[in-house]
């Protein structure tokens, strides 16, 4: 077990935009803002899609019961909500929607 920090960075296509660190349970939305990326959002419940970004590496659980502005597709994307999702690994996010 190591004590580095896990840590997100934020791309757009392929320029990187911001980097954070990972806290506990802080959305993928809460870690932009802390690295003074914009992501749009509406409903920040998982319901609309808006906030939607892709995962381009780590992990980044969904719940079995997936939230409704994601599908099936989006997450074979790699499709993730950037207001519902939080990171357990140091992950990279391309905040261009995956379509
Ligand atoms: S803001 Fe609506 S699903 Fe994230």
């Amino acid at each position: 077990m190591t004590n580095e920090a896990l840590s997100i960075r934020f791309f757009r296509g392929k320029s990187e935009i911001g980097k954070s660190t990972i806290i506990e349970n802080r959305t993928i939305l809460d870690l932009a803002e802390d690295a003074g990326v914009e992501i749009p959002r509406n409903c920040t419940s998982g319901t609309c899609g808006t906030c939607i970004v892709r995962l381009i590496t780590g992990t980044v659980p969904i719940p079995d019961e997936i939230p409704l502005g994601l599908d099936e597709y989006l997450m074979k994307e790699g499709g993730i909500l950037s207001c519902c999702l939080c990171p357990i690994t140091s992950c990279e996010i391309d905040i261009t929607p995956p379509i």
